[in-house]
């Protein structure tokens, strides 16, 4: 069969496939290095030879070496010509420096799926009901917290809140914020902590999330941030929130539109609602233009898209579904009479803020 196809496509089409084979295997490499401390230890230290990493981190020095080399085959640490490896500043901003780099990616990274989670999404096809956060886990939660922390902890307070109207005056002076969907709580922690006047409220369905979130808060002696386990649809009308912010969630809720209502209802008449979500055009071809599309939608099939479907009658929007038209639908149709836009170069996510009037 084979003999009668293009051997040049045949090869090239051979190695996209086997890519992705390699892109799961480096995948759990990279896991590898987060979780055992291997990156961190690099950050900084210059060349290393494969001992001094081994003994360094207390780790078997010939497993290390199959690291590294692999490492240096995927292009994630340096290799010099006399055999020591490197990270350099770029690779380390990308796999180390968790606490100081916007790009830190390597927390993301959970080394495989649960088979019982793999065994749910196969069923959701033919149930076409799908897996909540919840029942995805306590690792998807922490590495979703991990993947969306550090533009939460690094970028909010010194760019996003500043950039939107009267924001950061009310947070000073004492504001409710509420953050729905609000996943291990790290956007309310910072919040929280940057603004010891204000009190932040969590939202999360998922039981997994808020005990993370309360462990975070609790963790950080943070008495002004606390947590409830509902969803947006349960907001309390009479919180009367000042900042009401949906980070990464709406496009994951069963029904967006009810959220919306409910955030309405739950807002001061002057409040306003910080959405964060996934850039997309809603056109495939345009989407297309983006090199990492498909990292999006196998989010979307794994997960974003599960949440969304996991309630019959949905609007089963997914990772790509919440696009700027359709945001500004959304929240128009609900009340909200003012819809800006701001794009603050955050790769995947554009920021709507939105108000009644
Ligand atoms: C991708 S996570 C984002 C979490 C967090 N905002 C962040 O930035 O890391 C999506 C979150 O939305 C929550 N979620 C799903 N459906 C929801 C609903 N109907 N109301 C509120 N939150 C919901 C999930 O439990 C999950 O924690």
């Amino acid at each position: 069969m084979s003999d009668q196809l293009d051997p040049d496509e045949l090869k090239q089409f051979g190695f996209a496939v086997w890519s992705y084979k390699m892109g799961e295997q480096v995948s759990l490499l990279i896991h590898l290095g987060d979780r055992l401390g291997l990156y961190k230890q690099m950050h900084d230290a210059g060349p290393l030879t494969t001992s001094e990493l081994a003994s360094a981190t207390g780790l078997n020095e010939r497993l290390v070496r199959e690291w590294l080399l692999g490492q240096a085959s995927a292009k994630l640490v340096d290799r010099h010509d006399d055999g020591r490896f490197e990270l350099n500043p770029i690779q380390a901003a990308f796999l180390a420096d968790e606490d100081d780099s916007l790009s830190f990616a390597a927390g993301a990274f959970r080394g495989g799926t649960e088979a019982a989670h793999l065994d749910a999404l196969a069923e959701s096809f033919r149930t076409g009901v799908g897996v909540t956060y919840e029942q995805q886990g306590t690792a998807a939660a922490a590495g979703l917290a991990r993947m969306t922390g550090p533009w939460s902890r690094l970028a909010l307070t010194s760019v996003i809140l500043p950039a939107l109207d009267g924001v950061v005056e009310k947070l000073e002076a004492g504001a409710t914020v509420v953050d729905v969907g609000c996943g291990a709580g790290v956007t309310v922690a910072t919040i929280a902590a940057a603004y010891p006047n204000s009190r932040c409220i969590g939202y999360d369905p998922s039981s997994i999330a808020v005990g993370m979130a309360q462990e975070r808060a609790a963790e950080a002696g943070l008495d002004n941030a606390t947590f409830v386990e509902a969803s947006a649809e349960d907001l309390a009308d009479e919180l009367s929130a000042d900042l009401v912010i949906c980070f990464d969630c709406l496009h994951d809720m069963p029904f967006p539109d009810r959220a919306a209502a409910a955030i309405r209802a739950a807002m001061a008449d002057d409040g306003t609602w910080l959405i964060k979500d996934i850039r997309s055009t809603g056109e495939f071809e345009k989407d297309r233009r983006n090199p990492l599309l498909a990292l999006f939608y196998g989010f979307s099939v794994a997960s974003c898209l599960q949440s969304a479907m996991s309630e019959p009658g949905g609007m089963a929007l997914g990772t790509l579904g919440l696009h700027p038209e359709r945001a500004k639908n959304l929240v128009s149709e609900a009340g909200f009479g003012s819809f800006v836009q701001h794009d603050f170069d955050d790769a995947a996510n554009l920021y709507y803020e939105v108000r009644i009037a």
